[in-house]
C-alpha cells in the first residue's frame, strides 16, 4: 500500500491529506491524542464503516439526512446534541465520513462545539476528495441561499481513500469529474496521464497551494470558481436537472471560448479545454438548448463574485484571473455559439 500525502501549510493549523487505496486504515493515528470520545457523522447510504478502526475510545455514530435540505441548522443542532449526550469535551473529536455535504455540516458543528474542536474528514465522494474536504470552508444553507452561514475551520487531517469511489453512483462521479477538470487549467501542468490516486493527490495539492496563499478568499482562492459563473446559472436555470459538476464542465469550456473572443487565449487553448472536459472526463460541453439566455445573463449578473456587471474567471497569458465588467453582448454571442446545434 503506497499512500500519497499532501501537506496543507497553514502555520499552527497545518494538516496532512492522505490519499490512496486503504488510506482510511490510518484514521486512528490521525486523531488528536487527548481525544477519548469520537462522534462519527455520516449518512445512511455510505458503505464505509470506520467504527472498527477507532479502538477503545468512546465512539458514537450519528447519521444525518441526505440532499441540500439536510444542510441546515437543525442538522447542526442534532450533531451538537449528540456531542452533548456523549459528554464531549473540548479535547474530543468529530470524524466526518461522507461527501461534501457531510464534511461541510460536520466541520461547521466542530467549529461551534466548545468554540471549536478537532475534526477529521474522511471524504467518500470524488468532489469531497478534490474540493469540499480541503481548505476549511464549512457551512449550511438558509432559505435565503446556499452556504450562507458557516465558518472557516480547518480539519486536523483529511483522508481520501479512493476505495470509497467504488460505491459512488455514476452521476456523482460525473459531478466530481467536472470539478476535477477545472484543476487542469489552474496550473500549467498536463494532468491527463495521471492515474486516479495521482490525480486526486495533484488536485488536492493545487487546492492546498491556493488555500495556503489565500485562506479566507480575499483574492486567489476565487480561482477555484473557474467555470462557476455560468455553471451556477445553468444549475439554477435548469432547476438543478444539470448537476453542479456537469454545469461547471459546460462553464469551463464557455469561459475558454469567451477568453478567446477577448483575445486572451488562442484556439489551441480552447481545444485543450474541450479535450480535457469532453474527451478525457466524458462530460458534455454544450449549453442545453432549453435554457433562456436572458435568464442566464440575469443569474450571472447576480453572481456573488460580480462586483461590476458580468464577472468571470478567464484564462489568459498570466493564467486564470478574475475579470470584471465583461461585455454583455459578447457573453450573449458566446452563449449562442455554445448551444447544441
Ligand atoms: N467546503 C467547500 O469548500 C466545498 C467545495 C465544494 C462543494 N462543497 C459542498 O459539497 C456539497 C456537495 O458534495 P458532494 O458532491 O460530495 O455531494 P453529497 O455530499 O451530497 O453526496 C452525494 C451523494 O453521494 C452519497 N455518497 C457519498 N459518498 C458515497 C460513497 N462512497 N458511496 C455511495 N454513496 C456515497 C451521499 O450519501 C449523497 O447521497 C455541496 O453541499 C457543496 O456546497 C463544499
Ligand atoms: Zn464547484
Amino acid at each position: 500500500m503506497s499512500l500519497k500525502r499532501v501537506q496543507v501549510e497553514l502555520g499552527d493549523r497545518a494538516y496532512g491529506v492522505l490519499i490512496g487505496s486503504g488510506a482510511v486504515g490510518e484514521l486512528s493515528s490521525l486523531l488528536p491524542e487527548r481525544a477519548t470520545r469520537v462522534l462519527v457523522v455520516t449518512q445512511a447510504g455510505i458503505p464505509f464503516d470506520v467504527l472498527p478502526l477507532l479502538g477503545s475510545r468512546n465512539v458514537r455514530r450519528h447519521e444525518i439526512g441526505a440532499g441540500e435540505s439536510a444542510k441546515s441548522i437543525d442538522t447542526v443542532m442534532s450533531i451538537l446534541d449528540a456531542l452533548g449526550e456523549m459528554g464531549a469535551t473540548r479535547n474530543d473529536v468529530i470524524v466526518s465520513v461522507g461527501g461534501g455535504l457531510v464534511t461541510d455540516v460536520a466541520g461547521f458543528a466542530a467549529s461551534l462545539w466548545h468554540r471549536g474542536i478537532g475534526v477529521v474528514h474522511v471524504a467518500t465522494s470524488l468532489l469531497a476528495m478534490v474540493d469540499a474536504a480541503i481548505g476549511g470552508k464549512t457551512g449550511i444553507n438558509t432559505r435565503h441561499g446556499k452556504n450562507l452561514v458557516g465558518s472557516f475551520w480547518q480539519p486536523r487531517a483529511v483522508i481520501c481513500d479512493t476505495d470509497a469511489l467504488a460505491s459512488l453512483p455514476a452521476s456523482e462521479i460525473r459531478g466530481g469529474r467536472g470539478e476535477m477538470a477545472k484543476y487542469h487549467f489552474l496550473t500549467g501542468d498536463d494532468l491527463l496521464a495521471l492515474g486516479i490516486d495521482e490525480l486526486v493527490a495533484r488536485c488536492v495539492q493545487i487546492k492546498a497551494e491556493i488555500v495556503e496563499q489565500d485562506e479566507r478568499e480575499g483574492g486567489r482562492r476565487a480561482l477555484l470558481n473557474y467555470g462557476h459563473t455560468l455553471g451556477h446559472a445553468i444549475e439554477r436555470e435548469s432547476n438543478f436537472a444539470v448537476s453542479h459538476g456537469e454545469a461547471v464542465a459546460i462553464g469551463l469550456v464557455f469561459a475558454a471560448k469567451l477568453a478567446r473572443r477577448m483575445g486572451r487565449i488562442d484556439s489551441s487553448r480552447v481545444e485543450y479545454h474541450e479535450r480535457v472536459v469532453r474527451d478525457h472526463y466524458g462530460l458534455s460541453i454544450d449549453l442545453p438548448k432549453a435554457l433562456s439566455h436572458d435568464r442566464l445573463v440575469v443569474l450571472m449578473q447576480g453572481d456573488k463574485k460580480a462586483l461590476n456587471g458580468l464577472t468571470f474567471i478567464l484564462d489568459g497569458p498570466r493564467g486564470c484571473e478574475v475579470v470584471n465588467g465583461v461585455d454583455e453582448a459578447l457573453v450573449r454571442e458566446v452563449l449562442a455559439e455554445s448551444e447544441v446545434r
